[in-house]
This record gives structure tokens, C-alpha cells and sequence, in this order.
């Protein structure tokens, strides 16, 4: 009896000590944050609407082959896959633009083109968590499917652009390169199509000693591999370009000069580009933000052919992906601040006799579309008064049986302190003023 009555109470201790966590790599956020991301987030929605594109809504979750086909089946390692209890191999989606691209070829088409869509959603990896890098982390991509036209890629990197000059960010730079160099240099060295991959990667993460050593394996000379070194380490300005021939450096050219024609000068090329993900073919670009440190890059993407893999006809695509979090915490540490508004009244009624006209009022005002909240909590009016200033209301309406006598109430303005008589039936114009 007596242990039955230990083991109760460390079990009853154990759970009560030991709150619930969130999983690793997740975050919360609470209303005032909430605030801030839903005000960034609709910045971008209206940036990529202004640019003519449209938003589109994928399932967070995929058949895991949407993302093994392209990658391989090692990419099973970086991402939350699991059989469902059908038996299906099912994963949280990584990114979106294999999604995408199911999307659109399973019903889009026959849509005019270019077709220009945009999204906002929460992706899943199995990573490493620390600052900027998270196993749940929000995307604001885009992708636009159309004609292999450096057009095309401007237009694409010219929206994240404005979208992050539309958030307020001032520290970031944009670099552009074509991994269609390193590519074809790889062909030419015998390394062909998916093959490729392995090497690209290391390239991506400037793993140098293990791309040369899978170079090496590949059967490549020393001369050929230290010539594709040399590429990764071209960076500069746009006329770096000048001394290099070739069809894929011209098409960078004017997509850059395409750029600085809209007014995007923190710009410069990067053959060094390669990206993480094995779909892209054409140009690619990064964006980052240097004062975050090792999570600087807040912005990837490029052109990229998926299509055939996934059954369709070939078609030409380029998008990007914003990080969004990372985004959010490059504005912090600039110090690009949004303060949320407060509702803009609170109603107070002063007694028990007044209540349900308190809430004639405030129906009145919300229907008018003007921000207010009620005292629900039955408090005096002192404290229904620092709650209000609390929420960072504007005005208080406070209702009293005295002041209903003139079908009146007071409006106190929270940061003055003044107040005034207002008829009921002139309360929504003063409002509108
Ligand atoms: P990505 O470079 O893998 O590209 O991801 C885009 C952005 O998402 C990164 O630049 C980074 O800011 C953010 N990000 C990635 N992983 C994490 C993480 N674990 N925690 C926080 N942020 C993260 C793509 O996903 C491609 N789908 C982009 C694209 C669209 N390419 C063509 N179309």
C-alpha cells in the first residue's frame, strides 16, 4: 500500500514537473508576433499581386516519391517521411516546388501562359536546429512557368527583390550565376546528367577537398577539376561577365542588365551559385542577408526542368524561395521595426444595468469595420481603463445609465485622457474621421 502510494506520487510529481515540450526544431508565436509575421506576410502577398502573380495552395503533406524521384532516395535522411496507415510513403514537404509542379501538371495545364503563382507555407527538414535554421520554418515562394527567356528570370528575381526592398531590408545582396557553366564543363569531363550531383553538392556547401576527391573518383583530370574550382570562385560585378564567352554567360548578362534597368543595383554575378536542390538547369541565384551570420541566405532559387520527371511535357520554370524566418530576423537585427495597431476602442460599461447595451455598441462599431473590443471580465471602470491601455486601444467608449439618458457616451482618448460627450447614432462618423 505504502509503495503504491510512493509510485503515485512520482508519477503524479514526474508529469507535473515535466511539462509537454514542443518538438525540437518548432517554434510558437504568441498574438504579438503573430501580428508581425501576418503584416510581413501580407507585404509579400500584395508585392507578388502588384507583379502580377497569383497565390496558389498546395497539401503540406506529398507522396514521399515527389521529392526521391529528382533527389535520390538519401533525401529521405533530411526530411520527415513516414508511412501512413494505408501503408503510403508519405513526407511533410521539404519545399514547394515539386508540389508546384504536380499541381500544375496535374491540372494546370491548360492555363495561359506564363503562368505566374505564388505561395506561402510551412516546410519540414530534418536539420540541425540553431539560430535561423529550424525543422519548421515558413517559405514565401514563387514560380513562374513559361518561356526559357532571360525575361523570365528577370521578372523572377526581380520580385524577390522588391519584395524584400518592400519589407524595409536594407543589407542584402543578390548574386547570380548559371550552373548550366558548371554543367556542361562536368559533360565535357565525362560526368554526365544526375551523375553531376554529388559533385554539385560539395560545390554548394564549398566542400572543396570532397569535390575534388568525388571529381578524382569520377575519373577527372586534376586540369578540368582545378578549371571548375576556378569557376565557383568568380564573383563581382556584372562586367567580371565581359572577359567570358559562352551562351550561358551572355544569358546571365542580360538578366542582370535587365535588372539594373528596374532599379536593382545591389547585384553581382556568382558563378560560385550552385544550389542544394537537384532540379535547377539554367541561371540560379541567392540572396543574403551578411548580418545573420552562418543562416545569412535568405533567398534561393532559379530555373529548373522537373516536369518530364514527373510524367509531363518538358517545360520551362523558374522560382524562388523566400526565408521567410530568416527574413524576419535580418529586419530585427537592422532594427525594421512593426508596431502592431491596438483596437481602435474599447468598450466599457460601467455597471450590470448597462451591459447588453455595451454590446449593441460595440456590434455597432464592428460592423462599421472599426477595430473594438468589450470588457468581458465584468471590471470596474478603472480596470476595464488599464486594460484598454493595455491592448493599446485608442479610445475607450465607456457607457453609463446617465449618459444613455441622452442616447450619449463618453469617448476618452487613451493617450490624452480627454474626454467628451458623443451622441450614439454620430459615433461611428466621429470614428470614420
Ligand atoms: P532553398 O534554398 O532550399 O530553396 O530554400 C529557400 C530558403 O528557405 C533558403 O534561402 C532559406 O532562407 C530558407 N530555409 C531553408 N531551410 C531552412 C531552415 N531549415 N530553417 C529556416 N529557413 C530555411 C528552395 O526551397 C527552392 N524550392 C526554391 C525555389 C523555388 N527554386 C525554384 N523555385
Amino acid at each position: 500500500m505504502c509503495w503504491t502510494l510512493l509510485a503515485m506520487f512520482i508519477i503524479d510529481r514526474y508529469f507535473s514537473r515535466h511539462m509537454i515540450q514542443r518538438p525540437r526544431g518548432t517554434r510558437d508565436f504568441g498574438p504579438e508576433e503573430m501580428e508581425v509575421r501576418k503584416h510581413f506576410e501580407e507585404i509579400m502577398c500584395q508585392e507578388a499581386l502588384l507583379h502580377g502573380f497569383r497565390e496558389i495552395y498546395t497539401p503540406i503533406f506529398e507522396h514521399t516519391e515527389l521529392f526521391t524521384l529528382k533527389s535520390g532516395p538519401g533525401v529521405v535522411e533530411e526530411i520527415y517521411a513516414f508511412q501512413d496507415k494505408g501503408g503510403r510513403e508519405i513526407c511533410l514537404r521539404p519545399e514547394l516546388t515539386a508540389s508546384v509542379m504536380r499541381f500544375f501538371l496535374g491540372d494546370l495545364t491548360n492555363l495561359p501562359r506564363p503562368l505566374k503563382m505564388f505561395y506561402f507555407g510551412q516546410c519540414f527538414r530534418y536539420e540541425r536546429p540553431q539560430a535561423g535554421r529550424y525543422r519548421e520554418f515558413f517559405q514565401f515562394g514563387a514560380e513562374v512557368i513559361g518561356n526559357p527567356t532571360p525575361e523570365t528570370d528577370a521578372e523572377v528575381i526581380g520580385l524577390a527583390a522588391a519584395i524584400l526592398e518592400r519589407t524595409g531590408l536594407k543589407d542584402y545582396r543578390i548574386r547570380v550565376g548559371h550552373i548550366g557553366i558548371l554543367r556542361e564543363m562536368l559533360a565535357e569531363a565525362g560526368v554526365q546528367g544526375d551523375a553531376a550531383l554529388p559533385i554539385l553538392q560539395k560545390l554548394d556547401k564549398k566542400a572543396y577537398p570532397e569535390a575534388e576527391e568525388l571529381m578524382v573518383q569520377a575519373g577527372m583530370s586534376s586540369d578540368a577539376i582545378h578549371q571548375i574550382v576556378e569557376v565557383t570562385k568568380v564573383t563581382g560585378p556584372v562586367s567580371i561577365l565581359d572577359s567570358r564567352e559562352g551562351p550561358a554567360a551572355d544569358y546571365i548578362r542580360q538578366v542582370c542588365e535587365i535588372l539594373l534597368s528596374m532599379g536593382f543595383s545591389n547585384l553581382s554575378v556568382d558563378l560560385g551559385v550552385v544550389r542544394g536542390l537537384a532540379y535547377y538547369t539554367g541561371m540560379v541565384f541567392e540572396v543574403d542577408a551578411p548580418k545573420l551570420g552562418a543562416e545569412k541566405q535568405i533567398c534561393g532559387g532559379g530555373s529548373y526542368s522537373l516536369s518530364e520527371l514527373f510524367g509531363g511535357e518538358k517545360v520551362f520554370s523558374t522560382g524562388f524561395a523566400i526565408g521567410f524566418d530568416r527574413t524576419l530576423l535580418a529586419l530585427q537585427t537592422e532594427g525594421v521595426e512593426f508596431v502592431p495597431p491596438g483596437v481602435t476602442a474599447y468598450v466599457v460599461p460601467v455597471s450590470d444595468s448597462v451591459r447588453t447595451k455595451g454590446f449593441e455598441v460595440v456590434s455597432m462599431l464592428r460592423r462599421a469595420g472599426i477595430s473594438a473590443d468589450i470588457d468581458i471580465m465584468r471590471r470596474g471602470v478603472g480596470k476595464s481603463l488599464k486594460h484598454a491601455a493595455s491592448l493599446k486601444a485608442r479610445y475607450s467608449v465607456i457607457i453609463g445609465e446617465k449618459e444613455l439618458e441622452s442616447e450619449s457616451v463618453t469617448l476618452r482618448n487613451m493617450s490624452s485622457g480627454e474626454q467628451s460627450l458623443v451622441k450614439m447614432d454620430e459615433l461611428v462618423a466621429r470614428f470614420k474621421e
